[in-house]
């Protein structure tokens, strides 16, 4: 088991989660993020609010290669300026109109979005990394980490696990008291592997919100 170097950096999805061309939410510590990848297959993330009137970007669509809002249809370039205004074609949109992007690294199977500023990029780790799953999960994800082995202070390791082998286990805290585990297994990886440790995360989700359960009645009763 080791944990890794995170820096200020969260794990919010799957790669394989996210296809060329769409555009998905993500929470990180109560922070909206809209996640989306180009026609070239880059990642971006930006904060989950459109410059104009505060519309989601998540609900949003990705079309030639730059990011639309759902409502009035503006559409933001990779580096979050306004690059059309439908109401106004012809006008060629001030540079202070832009999206808030976020640093974002793509590695171990993963979207890393750095929310800390200037935190290391994450460790680069030579295996390759097969998806098994994402599970929310309605638990502290101090605890979460505590049940699935990842060392203290630590948001994500390399597990050695007797019956599923080594196993790439990553949290997300998305608010207080809930959180993402994901879980990728280093290749190669057969159908039965992958399908116990998509049995083990659901053991793992199970017991954490028994247990906040139990947590959160004691404190009631108090
Ligand atoms: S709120 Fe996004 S284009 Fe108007």
């Amino acid at each position: 088991m080791s944990g890794m170097r995170e820096g200020g950096w969260y794990p919010l999805m799957l790669s394989a989660d996210l296809e060329p061309g769409t555009v998905a939410g993500s929470t990180v510590q109560g922070r909206d993020l809209a996640v989306w990848r180009d026609g070239e297959g880059q990642a971006h993330v930006w904060d989950d609010r459109c410059p104009h009137r505060g519309m989601r970007l998540s609900l949003g669509f990705v079309r030639e290669g730059v990011l639309a809002c759902l409502y009035h249809g503006w559409r933001f370039g990779a580096d979050g300026r306004c690059v059309h205004i439908p109401a106004h074609p012809d006008l060629s949109p001030p540079g202070t109109i832009r999206a808030a992007p976020l640093r974002v690294a793509e590695c171990h199977g993963l979207i890393w979005a750095s929310v800390e500023e200037d935190g290391p990029l994450p460790e680069v780790d030579a295996a390759v990394w097969v998806p098994v799953r994402s599970l929310r999960i309605e638990a502290p994800w101090q605890d979460v980490a505590r049940a699935v082995g990842i060392p203290d202070g630590h948001r994500a390791a390399v597990l050695e696990r007797d019956v599923e082998g080594r196993v790439l286990a990553a949290l997300l805290p998305v608010r207080e008291g809930a959180c993402m585990l994901h879980l990728l297994a280093a290749a190669p990886a057969g159908v039965e592997r992958l399908h116990d440790l998509a049995d083990w995360g659901q053991d793992v989700r199970a017991r954490a919100e028994e247990r906040a359960g139990r947590v959160f009645l004691a404190g009631g009763v108090a």
